[in-house]
């Protein structure tokens, strides 16, 4: 089996993020934050080495301004919806996911406004051109970090340095580069960073959460959920301080006992280490693919500008029934079609049928890359 849907979500984990499931499992259980006994107070010491650990891959000295939701789509939603009163603007792009548009499409029913800055056909974005579609009422920048189809990468730091001249926040969806491409809150300007852990990050599905710059003054986001936190139990009114304002409801514990391990393993091997290897994949896959006459690959094609995200079409076949022989015949496991991000498939010209994406992970090989490229060549030319 090849697994090659990593963009979905990545597997197989490292054994230190199963070991911290299970550890929290069979020996502590507790939930955080209540209680006061020594196994609710293990479990709130697992919380915070969470908090620690990403706040160090993301560079901000302070674990509290690490809150954790649902999942990604949660933070997002928990900014796109407290910035933008009616009447306000938004500024996104277009590269985006559902999870960016949707929200905004949603409020655009209560008198939000939101443009959207075009990207070229390979999902690039010029910086100039988000600077000129910014208005008096714009209240906030949405961009993508690295594509979920097809890899790209958008130029953050220049961006970011936009926005903090403009005086706009910055939201960043980085749920397709945390872990295997560099970000720096402080140095890239962002004021809200949305992550993902079960992807690069390498925790499980059901964590991710927001990284909060320490200028962002956090009295201009209301919380997205109000209810129990465990802090000022006699009040009613939810509290107003990080990370409690926005972390209503039971933690996932386990969850995060296993994304302290998943991001204490990115920290060990290194997000350079991690981006070098990825890139020597992405570069065999991209060159193996685009050797195969009838096959397109979208996106830039260029490993050093994208993630280990490759997106491809093959005239005459349609995505889906591609993916299901790959699966079928060949053990290679892929999501086809339009990943969520009509929007994006649209930039790239590859709507309606979307494409086949092939994301390795880290445990994949040069070996399993030709067996992949290999399967594609023998479907495509009707072998
Ligand atoms: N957004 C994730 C993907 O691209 C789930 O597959």
């Amino acid at each position: 089996m090849i697994y090659l849907d990593n963009a979905a979500t990545s597997w197989p984990k490292p054994d230190c993020v199963v070991e911290a499931m299970t550890w929290y499992m069979r020996d502590v259980g507790a939930s955080p934050g209540r209680s006061g006994h020594r196994l609710a107070n293990e479990a709130e010491r697992i919380r915070l080495d969470a908090r620690e650990t990403l706040a160090k891959l993301f560079g901000v000295a302070d674990p509290m301004r690490v809150v954790f939701t649902l999942n990604g789509t949660t933070a997002l939603n928990l900014v796109i919806r407290g910035l933008l009163p009616p009447d306000s603007h938004a500024l996104t792009t277009g590269m985006e996911h559902n999870a960016v548009m949707r929200p905004l499409h949603a409020l655009a029913q209560h008198g939000v406004d939101f443009s959207v800055v075009p990207c070229g056909p390979d999902g690039t974005l010029t910086p100039a051109a988000l600077d000129e579609h910014i208005r008096p009422e714009t209240r906030l920048i949405a961009v993508n970090h690295a594509s979920n189809v097809c890899g790209t990468v958008l130029p953050i730091r220049e961006l970011g340095a936009i926005a903090r001249r403009r005086g706009v926040p910055l939201l960043v969806d980085a749920t397709q580069s945390g872990g295997c491409w560099p970000i720096d809150l402080m140095a890239d300007n962002i004021d809200l960073l949305a992550f993902t852990g079960h992807k690069a990050l390498l925790g499980p599905t059901g964590t991710g959460g927001l990284v909060i710059h320490p200028d962002f003054d956090i009295a201009r986001l209301p919380p997205l959920i109000c209810g129990g936190t465990g802090s000022r139990s006699e009040a009613e009114i939810q509290p107003d301080f990080l990370p409690d304002v926005y972390e209503s409801g039971t933690a996932n514990i386990v969850g995060l006992a296993g994304l302290a391990a998943g991001v204490r393993y990115v920290l060990e091997r290194g997000v350079d280490e991690i981006r070098a290897h990825e890139a020597g994949l992405t570069r065999r896959l991209i060159d193996g693919l685009r050797s195969i006459p009838t096959v397109r690959v979208s996106g830039t094609q260029d490993a050093e500008r994208q993630t280990a995200v490759v997106s491809f079409t093959a005239a005459g076949h349609s995505p889906a029934r591609l993916a299901q022989g790959l699966d079928e015949r060949f053990g290679v496991m892929c999501r086809p079609g339009l990943h969520c991000a009509p929007r994006a498939h649209r930039t790239l010209g590859t709507l309606p049928d979307g494409t086949v994406r092939f994301a390795p992970g880290l445990s994949i090989t040069e070996a399993q890359i030709d067996q992949a490229v290999a399967a594609v060549a023998t479907l495509v030319e009707g072998k």
